[in-house]
């Protein structure tokens, strides 16, 4: 459980009391002044102090003695988001995370509200599940509908600790398209939501790429999106998608940003449970749309007036409809999963294009040897 403070900062507990381990936190979010378990009514503050005893006359004063509150776990924050580690003898948070200072407080993630969150279980271990998010060499094949307004020959980073970033040239044809002259429907598109209009624009498709950078830029101050100042011109149009070791993928965009966890089943190896957050930087101005890329419901309030439930999509049940791009991956790594079992398959051969998967698969096996 992560509960907000009195004095404002954020604390972590296991969700179980300490009495007879019934879970006491039984929604997804909510607001109470104290924990109450629904088993024997212990209550315990905020804080994690135990509040009251139900019949504490009833104990031996050894028993409960030592004053049992809730179990706390490590919790820090950086750039607004909170991170929780079980490990009490994990180094500090801002010493472990290896992205480079400030770039994730420069997004200003804590002036975004999630807008939307579905949770998906998927038929394959997470690991098979990251992977198929790491790299753009499988772009043209599996999603060749992107090639118009994308390169897929893509910057891949790799940082201390099993981060990773993979830099993804948006606004701009593949080089694979041979016509690179005529402005496609993908790009007139990203043209619009910059705020431009396509029929004015004399340039190339590959000129539209630096077209629409210095169109945000121009109208950046007016929408109140001061924090464009620290960014390059690439992170105004393409994808940072940042790998946060080990399961987590955020695509940073200065006007919102695609979360993607990977949780692993609790019992199942061979099955995951794949979580999209959009949060979006709210823009109260009629000219101003949601990037078309977070792929939101029309209905879809982006004020953060209200935090939407969580849509829950399990194996057997409806399947989810995350999207073009999204439904190809999930046929993509649930056959990859089945594939991997084939005595043929003798383990991945990986390219220049896929060295951010050896960096993370690296650090893995660190984990797992014991080197780490
Ligand atoms: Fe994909």
């Amino acid at each position: 459980m992560i509960v907000r403070q009195a004095d404002g900062g954020i604390r972590a507990f296991f969700n179980v009391c300490p009495h007879r381990a019934n879970p006491i936190a039984l929604n997804e979010r909510g607001s109470v002044a104290k924990f109450t378990c629904a088993f024997h009514a212990w209550r315990f503050c905020i804080d994690g102090k135990l509040d009251c005893i139900t019949d504490e006359h009833s104990f031996d004063t050894q028993v409960v003695g030592h004053r049992p509150g809730l179990t706390e776990a490590r919790c820090e924050q950086i750039g607004g988001l909170i991170f929780i580690n079980m490990d009490g003898k994990a180094p500090p948070l801002a010493d472990w995370i290896g992205l480079p200072p400030g770039y994730i407080e420069n997004y200003q993630i804590d002036k975004m509200h999630v807008v939307r969150h579905v949770r998906t279980e998927w038929q394959a271990n997470w690991k098979t599940g990251v992977d198929a998010f790491y790299e753009t060499y499988h772009l043209p094949h599996i999603h060749p509908q992107t090639q118009g307004v994308m390169e897929d020959f893509s910057q891949y980073d790799a940082y201390p600790n099993g981060f990773q970033r993979m830099i993804v040239p948006i606004c701009t044809p593949s080089h694979r398209v041979h016509d690179r002259e005529n402005v496609n429907e993908g790009l007139q598109y990203m043209m619009i939501e910059a705020g431009m209009d396509p029929a004015e624009f004399k340039g190339t498709a590959m000129e539209v790429r630096v077209a629409v950078q210095q169109a945000k830029r121009a109208r950046a101050k007016r929408l109140g999106l001061d924090h464009y100042d620290t960014f390059t011109d690439g992170q105004l149009t393409d994808s940072w998608a940042t790998g946060y070791f080990p399961n987590v993928q955020i695509g940073m965009h200065p006007e919102g940003v695609f979360v993607m966890r990977f949780q692993p089943h609790p019992t199942d190896p061979e099955r995951f449970f794949y979580d999209n957050m959009t949060l979006v930087r709210y823009v109260d101005d009629p000219k101003y749309s949601v990037p078309g890329w977070m792929g939101l419901p029309k209905d879809t309030d982006v004020t953060g007036a209200t935090r939407p439930n969580i849509e829950h999509h399990f194996v057997g049940g409806e399947r989810a409809d995350l999207g073009d791009v999204l439904n190809q991956d999930v046929d993509l790594v649930e056959a990859v999963q089945r594939g991997q079992k084939s005595r043929g398959f003798r383990g991945p051969l990986w390219s220049q294009q896929e060295s951010r998967l050896r960096h993370y698969q690296r650090e893995i096996d660190r984990y797992i040897n014991g080197e780490k």
